[in-house]
């Protein structure tokens, strides 16, 4: 009896052990290195595992970061950039791909790779159809090539998609059907994944349907159950999140695959550069979502289960390109160097806890760059574009956290954003002798004027010239 007593104990005490491990298994993140400074991927392993996610996804399958993931029990999904999709279409490129980006990293104790993501949204429509006739070959030849390198059975290739490759014309979910002008193809690329056992990956931003569209019942973007309900047919629609992921498994029925794995390749919610993007909102949002998944372990009305998820994103990357909108730069859970931005409970039990930030992070010095004043006010202009158009002045736009300051203020801004981007360099602190560096916080309370960070993977050429707009927004309101 002794024994049934403490064999039933010990398995209770398992059974617990197991579920606390397990509570966040279908939580993951995306980790993008746009930025100027970059985190030491040492670091976001560190950050990963503090925080109990064991999924990351990259956008590209750089060797020296995806390295760092060697041994340390994290799932990696590795990308492959559009622009590589042409390459990719030979089978030849695509065998090399995976040997020199693949397999060596699989050995005993190496990186656990369990998926290739092929492009990024590549039938977007401002794509103009750049990339509809390689996506397919280049798919098919990597999944070959992963297959004759022995490892299909553990690594599947899919393709990340935006969610306007289908839709439910002016019905319901129930209505979902792949986007007309690219069906033939889905269809075929689904057959295609289902016959491989491989999941459909595939990007839902309730954000951006609120963003686009003032009219948008800003309810249904959260998770609360308050907003007015959506009827199709017997069911009830009150999130998009639910609208959306059965859209897509309707659309998935009409190609024959009704089964398929679904991953939501990408979620998140920004935190500045918009009216909408703001810490309260994305904790409201992320709240509601783990709460939903990971707490209550719930799925869509046509798909119970939970979906796995990617988290949109790990930090903020200030080189992102805002053509799609100011807050592409704001996308992190955690500022551009690592710390926690606002309390989130990745468990769902919504307790008001801060997530756990980078460790042993090196800042440089305390010291600002800002505007010293100008006899004419004419000549700041130009040295406000040249600035923003070099660094990042995202946060000044209408309803960002920098937008109240005053005119001298914003110069500062966009001069301190410069200098700190390109590692305090003393001599991007200039413009024409109207810019000193000072050893006081130049910060508000509403708006942090950022000290830069040391980073082994410093990015800044590629950042040039993608600011322009915002350049330009910004003097024309401000003088
Ligand atoms: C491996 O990936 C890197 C980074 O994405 C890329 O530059 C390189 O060309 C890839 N190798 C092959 C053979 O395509
Ligand atoms: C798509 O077409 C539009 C309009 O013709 C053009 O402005 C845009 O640059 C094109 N985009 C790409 C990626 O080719
Ligand atoms: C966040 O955004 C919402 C919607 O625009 C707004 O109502 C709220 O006041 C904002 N909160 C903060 C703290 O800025
Ligand atoms: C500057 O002040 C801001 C706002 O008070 C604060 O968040 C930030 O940590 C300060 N920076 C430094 C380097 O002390």
């Amino acid at each position: 009896m002794a024994h049934m007593a403490l064999a039933r104990a010990l398995g209770w005490a398992i059974f617990v052990l197991l579920v606390t491990a397990n509570f966040a298994e279908c939580i993951g993140v995306n980790w993008g290195t746009q930025a100027a400074q970059p985190l030491d991927p040492s670091m976001v392993v560190q950050m990963l595992q503090d925080n109990k996610i064991h999924k990351v996804k990259l956008f590209d399958s750089d060797h020296w970061t995806v390295k760092f993931f060697a041994g340390t029990g994290i799932e990696v999904m590795l990308g492959i950039p559009n622009d590589q999709l042409s390459k990719l279409s030979h089978y030849r490129n695509a065998k090399d791909w995976v040997k020199q980006n693949v397999s060596t990293h699989i050995y005993d104790g190496g990186v656990d790779i369990k998926h290739v993501a092929v492009g990024n949204e590549p039938f977007l429509k401002s794509y103009n159809g750049s990339f509809t006739h390689t996506v397919f070959p280049a798919l098919k030849n990597v999944q070959r090539a992963l297959d004759e390198a022995g490892l299909g059975d553990k690594i599947k290739a899919s393709i990340p998609q935006n969610a306007d490759v289908y839709d439910s014309g002016s019905g319901g979910p129930s209505e979902g059907n792949f986007r007309s002008d690219v069906r033939g193809l889905m269809i075929e690329i689904v057959n295609f994944l289902k016959e491989n056992k491989s999941p459909f990956l595939v990007n839902i931003y309730p954000f951006l349907s609120l963003y686009e569209n003032p009219d948008f019942p800003i309810g249904f973007a959260f998770f609360d159950g308050n907003a007015q309900p959506i009827r199709d047919h017997n069911v009830q629609y009150t999130n998009m999140f639910d609208a959306n992921l059965d859209t897509l498994v309707s659309s998935l029925r009409k190609a024959g695959a009704p089964n398929l794995e679904i991953i939501v390749g990408e979620i998140g919610w920004p935190t500045d550069g918009d009216v909408y993007g703001n810490a309260t909102m994305a904790k409201k949002f992320y709240d509601g979502l783990f709460k939903k998944l990971v707490a209550s372990k719930k799925g869509s009305p046509l798909r119970p289960e939970p979906v796995e998820v990617y988290l949109f994103s790990l930090t903020d990357e200030n080189l992102k390109s805002i053509a799609p909108g100011y807050f592409e730069r704001h996308w992190g859970i955690f500022r551009y160097d690592g710390q926690p931005k606002f309390a989130l409970d990745f468990s769902g039990q919504g307790n008001n806890k801060m997530p756990i930030g980078a460790k042993n992070v090196r800042y440089y010095p305390s010291q600002w760059c800002v505007f010293a004043g100008a006899k004419d006010m004419n000549m700041v202009i130009p040295n406000l574009d040249y600035a923003c158009q070099r660094s990042d002045c995202s946060a000044m736009i209408a309803g960002g956290s920098c937008s109240k300051l005053d005119k001298n203020k914003h110069v500062s801004y966009a001069f301190n954003m410069y200098f700190q981007m390109n590692n305090q360099d003393f001599e991007a602190c200039n413009f024409q002798g109207m810019a000193k560096i000072i050893e006081g916080n130049a910060s508000t309370s509403e708006c942090l004027f950022p000290i830069a960070i040391e980073s082994a993977g410093g990015r800044l050429e590629n950042g040039i010239g993608v600011s322009i707009l915002v350049a330009i927004l910004i003097s024309l309101v401000f003088f």
